[in-house]
């Protein structure tokens, strides 16, 4: 409550100074990985996302660094998903766990820029 008042007056404060960036500062706070991932994947958990993550930070950068994930659209990450996993030897479950913490985030990014 009392931070939804504090929001609230950040907005009001943002919007006199700048019209351009109201929007995106004022959303992306109160958004959570999960709220956005729900959006696509519907019964996702946090325990389903915290995997994928783990996977994406511990298996997908024993050969390269951590590839940014704002940089490629979602159909590049499918196709990048597709040729990697075999690669990093992931299972069909590991594959969409990493699959689906990729796009949410990727989706969580944007909506933050
Ligand atoms: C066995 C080694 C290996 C593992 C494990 C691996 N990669 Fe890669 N990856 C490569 C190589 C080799 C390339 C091509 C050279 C490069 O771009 O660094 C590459 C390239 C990429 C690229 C750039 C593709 C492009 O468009 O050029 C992305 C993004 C990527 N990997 C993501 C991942 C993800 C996500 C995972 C985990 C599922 C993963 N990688 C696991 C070896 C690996």
């Amino acid at each position: 409550m009392v931070l939804g008042i504090a929001l609230s007056i950040v907005a009001v404060a943002c919007k006199t100074k700048q019209k351009t960036t109201t929007t995106t500062e004022t959303v992306a706070p109160t958004q959570s990985l999960l709220e956005v991932a729900t959006v696509k994947y519907p019964g996702i958990s946090q325990t389903d996302l915290d995997e994928g993550k783990k996977i994406f930070t511990v298996d997908c950068v024993k050969c390269h660094g951590a590839k940014k994930i704002a940089s490629r659209d979602e159909t590049n990450w499918i196709k990048i998903i597709d040729w990697m996993a075999p690669k990093a030897k992931l299972t069909t479950d590991q594959k969409t766990k990493v699959l689906q913490y990729v796009l949410s985030q990727r989706a969580l990014e944007k909506g933050a820029k």
